[in-house]
């Protein structure tokens, strides 16, 4: 079953694009990212404030930066400096004497979120609020893991750009047998996918450590004896299953939120059988690509807090816990990974 989230067009199905063409579709989106961010800045006065040279500290301070907020101030400024909006010269910002001029491929923005316009998405876009955020304490940027928010990420979740690595995880484990883990299973769109392709003898287990996600996904999938969800957090022992007993695994938009990844990975060496294939997608990583900036900005206020890895942490803690790397891509700074277990 695959459903189509709520405010998000009909789009052609990318799940058969190349990774290469799906990368090309999801960059041209974070292009347009870096523009709405530019748009929200020059609205709220970013852009005048620059048109004398600043210091990080002195625009902090014409802005009303407060003193905890200036590490995203920084992010902001190096968001708008990567496209050109800003010029540092090294030690201060300054509004660039020509702005770049928007120009956007609409077909790959369509293919990428399923809207089929920059001003469709810049709409769908919230960059207002982290903006607005730096001039006050604390964090009201919450995309938190619950019921509060279970329509927002409901969307997300089946974004297109989302789901194509979603459904390159489901189609890799997918094959490797009858009985498949989806670890931080969320509100169980991927139990779905997985259940689809799945014979009756399959077991399909999710687990997530979000009581309202749990109850989604059990609601979602109550017609299907074959899928399971339990809460459980995937850093913890997952005791109550039993050593290889799974031929897949994988876990979607969620490593990034591990603070100890290795106990993740020290669970997935011991539920997979040998030869068993485990699925790390979707994986915010520190790349150095070109939407890493945005995607820092975007990160730095959110909740729940995240860490994003390197490839070679990734492929360390893979090693060390018995696993060998059969394939991988990048959407920008989202990495997929295929593993065996040895
Ligand atoms: C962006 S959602 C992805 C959901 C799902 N994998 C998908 O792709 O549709 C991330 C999920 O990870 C879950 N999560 C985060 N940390 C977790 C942990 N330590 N154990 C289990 N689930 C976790 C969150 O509650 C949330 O449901």
């Amino acid at each position: 079953m695959t459903t189509q989230a709520a405010g998000i067009p009909a789009v052609d199905d990318v799940s058969d694009l190349a990774p290469e063409e799906m990368e090309r579709a999801y960059l041209e989106y974070r292009r347009a990212c870096y523009n709405i961010v530019a748009r929200t800045a020059e609205e709220r006065g970013v852009f005048a404030l620059l048109t004398e040279p600043a210091t990080l500290d002195t625009f902090a301070e014409r802005f009303g930066v407060v003193e905890t907020k200036k590490p995203v101030a920084e992010l902001l400024l190096k968001a708008l400096v990567k496209r050109g909006f800003v010029v540092f010269d090294g030690a201060t910002y300054r509004t660039a004497a020509e702005q770049p001029e928007p120009s956007f491929d609409e077909r790959l923005l369509k293919l990428a979120t399923g809207h089929s316009s920059f001003e469709e998405l810049r709409h769908s876009e919230n960059y207002v609020g982290i903006i607005d955020t730096l001039k006050v304490e604390g964090i009201p940027i919450a995309a938190t893991f619950d019921a509060a928010h279970l329509t927002v990420w409901n969307e997300v979740l089946q974004a297109p750009f989302y789901r194509y690595s979603r459904i390159q995880a489901v189609r890799e484990i997918g094959g490797a047998g009858p009985h498949l883990l989806d670890l931080a299973c969320g509100p169980g769109f991927g139990l779905g996918e997985l259940a689809e392709g799945a014979p009756a003898e399959a077991t399909v287990l999710g687990v997530e450590i979000s009581d309202d996600f749990v109850v989604a996904a059990t609601e979602r999938h109550a017609g299907d004896a074959r899928v399971r969800v339990t809460r459980g957090d995937v850093t913890k022992p997952l005791d109550f299953l039993q050593e290889g007993y799974f031929d897949g695994a994988m876990i979607v938009g969620a490593y990034h939120f591990l603070a100890e990844p290795h106990l993740l990975w020290r669970n997935a060496g011991r539920l997979l059988r040998p030869g068993g294939v485990f699925c790390v997608s979707y994986v915010l990583s520190k790349m150095g690509t070109e939407d890493q900036e945005i995607m820092d900005l975007r990160f730095a206020l959110r909740r729940p807090v995240s860490y994003p890895p390197t490839r070679p942490e990734v492929l360390d803690l893979a090693k060390a816990a018995g696993f060998e790397l059969e394939r991988e891509y990048g959407l920008g700074a989202w990495r997929w990974y295929s593993f065996t277990k040895l």
